[in-house]
């Protein structure tokens, strides 16, 4: 078996199975580009961590599904019946969830840069908490609420450890600068937090958690300084409660994702769970609920990107396979970080005789619109399918036109 199959994607016969179905017939059926999602995979995802929380802390646990990572309706509908929450960022994506059956109550908004127009839209909500991402985001919030006199508005506090975490430098989201030394823009300072808590309550909001969110696709080796940020987080929460101020829940963010390489040694999740769980308990904090967000873990395998090879071209000695899709319309990640890996399964015939380095390219004008560079894979030749994995998260919703293409069909199977 190799390392990336599972109950989503699967070899039979040397070809690729996604969601059961022959990769092949699924191509023929609705073209390629193509992206498949599947029910299944994120249902047994969902079940996992709904589990870990269940076995781990004896608390009501709350998975709000960061919808960034994907909002297709289908995703968004099955995670509502579910019973997820909803991590939503803009405006549009708090609209979207309600759409899709979400009740308020189950969506927080964590904004940045948030303007007073995103504040008279999500305090329309009624019953929605409000994420602050700044002290000084309360001068703006005062000001809107005058026009919602008589709303209860349910704010929490994203604030910022001091200790960040992720694959690569953009998707650090917390400490004073990130690996590159970007200064970093999201959450309230440890010793402004109190300050926000009191302020808020003074302009008549009503404050309900704390949230910390450290940054995107941790690998087991961040543990430790993932388990300090959630000890720092309790210890904050515990100020908080101390200065009179009872907190419903706490929200640990997410950050935690699938598998995207052979060699990448999985964050381990469940210890994460457990860990938090533990240190919640032992804290005896009085609050009521404990939240996670996770984007990637939940879609992140659950998506495959199925591409069909033009032809295989030969220059200065690399080998390419030029492909009818290009990385900004589909799978831009790794056009955007350097770090970010997608494994390329020849799907029409996944292991074969004659191997050899290739880069797929894609159909954009750019030298980084490469899926993949210099991978060892059977030599494709024209006509073959591939299958770019682990694009359910992150990679249709933030495909752009670039180059005026078509942004791939999806289907949920
Ligand atoms: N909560 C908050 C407040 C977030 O900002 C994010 C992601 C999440 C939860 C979910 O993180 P996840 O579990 O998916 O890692 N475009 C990047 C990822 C950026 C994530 C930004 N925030 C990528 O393609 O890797």
């Amino acid at each position: 078996m190799n390392w990336w199959e599972t109950d989503f994607v699967a070899v039979r016969g040397n070809k690729l199975l996604v969601a059961g179905r022959d990769a092949a017939a699924l191509a023929e059926r609705y073209g390629t580009p193509l992206y498949i999602y599947g029910k299944d995979r994120i249902l047994e995802r969902y079940a996992r961590l709904e589990d870990a929380l269940a076995r781990h802390s004896p608390l009501p646990s709350r998975i709000c599904y960061a919808m960034k990572a994907n909002s297709h309706r289908g995703i968004l509908r099955l995670l509502q019946r579910r019973g997820a929450w909803i991590d939503a960022v803009s405006p549009c994506e708090v609209e979207t969830a309600l759409k899709a059956g979400f009740p308020a109550e189950r969506i927080i908004f964590t904004g940045t840069s948030v303007s007073r127009a995103d504040l008279r839209s999500v305090f329309a909500v009624d019953r929605l908490t409000v994420n602050i991402d700044a002290a000084e985001q309360l001068d703006l919030m005062s000001e809107v609420k005058r026009d919602f006199p008589s709303r209860v508005i349910r704010v929490s506090v994203r604030w910022n450890p001091g200790i960040g975490r992720g694959f690569n430098a953009r998707v650090i989201t917390a400490g004073k600068r990130s690996s590159d030394g970007t200064p970093i823009k999201f959450g309230v300072e440890g010793k402004k937090v109190l300050g926000v808590f009191a302020r808020a309550r003074k302009l008549g909001f009503r404050p309900v958690g704390l949230h910390q969110h450290l940054g995107s696709g941790w690998v087991r080796e961040d543990f430790p300084m993932v388990r300090a940020a959630v000890d720092r987080m309790v210890r904050k929460a515990r100020e908080i409660e101390k200065a009179g101020f009872p907190l419903e829940f706490l929200d640990f963010g997410g950050g935690f994702g699938p598998r995207y390489l052979k060699s990448r040694a999985v964050f381990p999740v469940e210890d994460h769970i457990a860990y938090i769980a533990r240190t919640v308990a032992k804290a005896g904090l009085g609050v009521k609920a404990l939240a996670i967000e996770p984007g990637k873990y939940l879609v992140g395998d659950a998506g495959v990107l199925l591409l069909s090879v033009e032809y295989v071209k030969e220059s200065y000695g690399n080998i390419f396979a030029c492909v009818d899709g290009g990385t900004y319309n589909t799978v831009p990640r790794p056009a955007i970080y350097l770090q970010a890996h997608h494994e390329i399964v020849n799907a029409s015939r996944v292991d074969g005789p004659v191997k050899a380095r290739i880069t797929v390219a894609g159909n954009i004008c750019e030298t980084g619109d490469v899926f993949g560079r210099e991978r060892m894979m059977p030599l494709p030749g024209s006509g073959d399918l591939l299958g770019v994995l682990c694009a359910g998260a992150y990679c249709r919703s933030m495909a752009s036109n670039f180059n005026l293409r078509e942004i791939p069909r999806e289907v949920l199977l």
